[in-house]
């Protein structure tokens, strides 16, 4: 394997837990990377003056791959998103989430796998947003450009031809929002006729929730704008067993960071119980990237032989075992 470099955030809440553990699998693996930490977000704050510090930014440019702990955003006042601002700033306009059934984790849906494409950088995320003192009114405004959409529609249809995968449901509000969510969909439709190997529905949104819940295993890829992205892909998580588990790219032409579905989990903070298999999945994805599959696929086997084996689970899973004692687990196949 050729070293790489790497960015590595570990960001806060449960981020430094379950990256310790993930690196530790990582080592095990032989996994020849060196690490560029930065911080972000309140840490940050308090030892640069500004959550997204300029050495950050610098050091993403350069090494073009991160590796990255969730990082929390202060919920109406504060700092604006260090997430979405990093999304923003490197047009990271794909962001890509596996939701797959994993070996001996139980769920009511045994034959989920979907990869949900979320458009990362426009939508409602695009951070247009006003408060009127005097009428009392506050204003979003959600941006969808042709071009924002043909870039995730093609980036999807690229994935699924790549992939072998079947069919793209495109998931929108066209009925309603007739000029943003019509635009998504008039794309949508445009592109799918370049790819007649692949199958191509429209789903709206809240008939596609339902659906999901109710026959998971007959989607395959969805593709959506930003916010809708957002609350489907926590939805496709609970598919497969929880936050836990499901992890997470966002891509751009230049630079790609990897990162987890979920958030810095402050109910469980400090506590070494969070699943760490989300963000080593993406470590996974993050070295397919790289051109490392052979080695992703080596670590996604020990990690599926210590969950079909069912010993050592975390709490959200129904075990005992802390984040470290599973990293530990993982670790132990992989240099057996
Ligand atoms: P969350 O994803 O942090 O937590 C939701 C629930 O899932 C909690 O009950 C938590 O304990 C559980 N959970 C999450 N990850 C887990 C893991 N690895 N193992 C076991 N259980 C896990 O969502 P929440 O509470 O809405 O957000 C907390 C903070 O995280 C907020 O400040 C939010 O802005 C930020 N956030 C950051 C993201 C990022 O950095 N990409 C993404 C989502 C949220």
């Amino acid at each position: 394997m050729a070293r790489h470099r790497v960015t590595l955030i570990p960001g806060d809440g449960i981020g430094p837990e379950v990256t310790r553990a993930v690196l530790h699998v990582l080592e095990a693996a032989g996994a020849e990377i060196d690490w560029d930490w930065q911080q972000a977000g309140s840490a940050a704050l308090e030892t640069h003056g500004t959550p997204l510090p300029d050495s950050l930014l610098e050091s993403i440019r350069r090494n073009r791959v991160a590796l990255k702990g969730p990082v929390s955003t202060p919920v109406s006042t504060g700092f604006r998103s260090v997430n979405v601002t990093l999304r923003q700033t490197f047009d990271l306009y794909a962001n890509v989430r596996p939701s797959r059934t994993l070996p001996g984790v139980l769920t009511r849906f045994p034959e989920v796998d979907i990869v949900l494409f979320r458009e990362n950088t426009e939508g409602l995320y695009a951070g247009i947003e006003s408060y009127d003192e005097n009428l009392e009114l506050a204003e979003a405004v959600a941006r969808i450009s042709r071009r924002g959409s043909e870039r995730i529609i093609r980036f999807a249809f690229e994935y699924a031809r790549q992939h072998g995968r079947r069919k793209i449901t495109l998931a929108h509000k066209a009925n309603i929002l007739k000029k943003t969510s019509g635009l998504f969909l008039e794309v949508g439709r445009q592109i799918a006729r370049e790819y007649p190997d692949i199958a191509f529905e429209d789903k709206i949104i809240d008939n596609l929730c339902m659906q999901l819940v109710m026959r998971p295993e007959t989607f395959d890829c969805i593709v959506t704008t930003n916010l809708f992205g957002d609350i489907l892909s926590d939805l496709c998580a609970g598919l497969v067993g929880g936050l836990g588990l499901v992890p997470g790219a966002n891509i751009g032409d230049e630079v790609a960071i990897f990162e987890a579905v979920h958030g810095s989990a402050p109910d469980i903070a400090g506590q070494n119980r969070a699943n760490p298999t989300a963000l080593l999945l993406s470590a996974t994805m993050m070295l397919e990237h790289l051109g490392e599959r052979e080695l992703a696929c080596r670590i996604q086997n020990a990690l599926h032989d210590v969950l079909r084996e069912g010993r050592i689970r975390t709490p959200d899973l129904g075990g005992t075992a802390s984040t470290m004692q599973f990293a530990e687990a993982i670790a132990e196949r992989l240099t057996k």
